[in-house]
């Protein structure tokens, strides 16, 4: 068995991208493996974001979380905040990590383009995921594409601690599924479908109704040439609508693309498809949002069993660096 550890911040409504990279290969994982997942709600203070929408979304991923699948008996399902061992070690990797190589991370890049005024907590974001993969002795962390380089940051943050103070990490990997691991936005198919830049039609929220989903796929940007064939760099459009095909029935995007003749078919395939996927989910959803208590039992049931497994954790890291018993 290994351990596994996940979150996804509390900045909206859960979207397609975060369930086909992210939250549904963590269900599957629940059986398998030693999995930790949680909603990363000090992550989401990098951006401006209202106190009551904070908490809300919080309980709202929390509830999208036991929608999709995970169960609190099978998992260890909890909220960041409430196990402060993440950013009591945070420092100590925020005393390993430079400078430099936190400004060459592409999301800081990203988010802080446009800004008057950026948060110090945006440069050091990375750092706190680092703090929230080490504290577990996490060895393999399910995400999307976009999560790679952080992942390598974690990593160089393990090894390079454990050069200076001896042995005290496990050093974790990545793991990014082939197919899905990229969903792109519908309107703007070569750019990431996500909750800070896409626009309510190129999103598909885990909540959408089956209309809104039918209506946002037939929407979809593609191209001229009506010629079903995965291109990412010639057809973004038809090759994103693949993959979201791909990843939702199992079958690959190439050999799916000798199945449509044109882009009706394809669309009306895909919708029907996400669908089905999401039904489920959002169904569980709307009668999860109406019982908060046993979302937050729950999530109280998380932070207690994560905190009897980050708290030795963080010891050793303490002792490592000499901080006095
Ligand atoms: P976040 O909240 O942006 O995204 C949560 C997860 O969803 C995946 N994802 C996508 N996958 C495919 N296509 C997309 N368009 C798409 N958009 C998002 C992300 O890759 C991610 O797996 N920094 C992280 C949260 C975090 C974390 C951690 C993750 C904090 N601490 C520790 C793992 C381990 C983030 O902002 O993800």
């Amino acid at each position: 068995m290994s351990r596994v550890l996940s979150g996804i911040q509390p900045s909206g409504v859960l979207h397609l991208g975060n369930y086909l990279g992210a939250l549904r290969r963590w269900v599957q994982r629940q059986d398998v493996d030693d999995a930790y997942f949680c909603i990363v709600d000090l992550h989401a203070l990098t951006l401006d974001i209202e106190p009551e929408a904070l908490r809300s979304q919080t309980l709202d991923a929390a509830a999208s979380y036991l929608a999709a699948g995970l169960d609190p008996d099978r998992a260890v399902l909890f909220v960041q905040s409430h196990v402060p061992e993440h950013t009591s070690l945070s420092w100590l990797l925020e005393c390993t990590a430079s400078y430099g190589e936190l400004l060459r991370m592409t999301q800081f890049k990203d988010k802080g383009k446009g800004q008057a005024s950026v948060r110090a907590g945006l440069l050091t974001y990375p750092v706190l995921m680092a703090a929230d993969i080490l504290v577990y002795d996490a060895q393999r962390v399910p995400v999307g594409d976009d999560q790679r380089q952080h992942i390598e940051l974690a990593r160089n943050l393990a090894i390079r601690f454990n050069g200076r103070y001896g042995e005290t990490f496990v050093v974790p990997a990545a793991d990014i599924p082939d197919v899905g691991a990229r969903i792109m936005d519908l309107q703007q198919p070569t750019k990431k479908m996500s909750k800070s830049t896409s626009t309510p039609q190129g999103l598909i929220n885990l909540t959408d109704s089956p209309d809104e989903i039918a209506r946002k796929v037939r929407r979809a940007v593609t191209d001229t040439d009506n010629e079903v064939r995965y291109d990412t760099e010639a057809k973004p459009g038809i090759s994103n609508l693949l993959e979201i095909l791909a990843s939702a029935t199992g079958a690959g995007p190439d050999e799916l693309a000798d199945r449509f003749s044109d882009y009706g078919s394809l669309k009306g395939a895909v919708a029907e498809a996400v669908i089905e996927l999401l039904r489920p989910v959002r169904e569980s959803y709307e009668e999860l949002s109406s019982d908060p208590g046993t979302v937050r039992a729950a999530l109280a049931k998380g932070a207690e069993k994560a905190q009897s497994v980050a708290g030795p954790v963080l010891a050793r890291a303490q002792d490592a660096v000499g901080l006095l018993k």
